[in-house]
């Protein structure tokens, strides 16, 4: 599983929908890539209303997804490699 220990900041575009990977496995995260198949797990989409610049979580602990709400700074054993 694909997790990292801080957030991955990305620009959006107002109207457009992304699909957040919820199961780590995708090798663009944080957005889903398909390989989530046959895992049971989907990705959570998100259409951003404006352009604007977030913090999506990449540890995957986050109360509040797609975005960061801090859950990394308790994670332990999760790479700590910018992506
Ligand atoms: S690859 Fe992880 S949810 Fe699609």
């Amino acid at each position: 599983m694909e997790r990292r220990r801080i957030p991955y900041r990305i620009e959006l575009k107002g109207g457009k929908t992304y699909f957040w990977c919820r199961c780590g496995r995708s090798g663009t995260q944080p957005l889903c890539d398909g390989s989530h198949k046959g895992t049971g797990t989907e990705p959570l989409p998100y259409k951003s209303p404006v352009d604007l610049t977030v913090a999506f979580c990449g540890c995957k602990q986050t109360r509040n997804p797609p975005f960061c709400d801090g859950s990394h700074t308790h994670c332990a054993q999760i790479t700590t490699q910018a992506v």
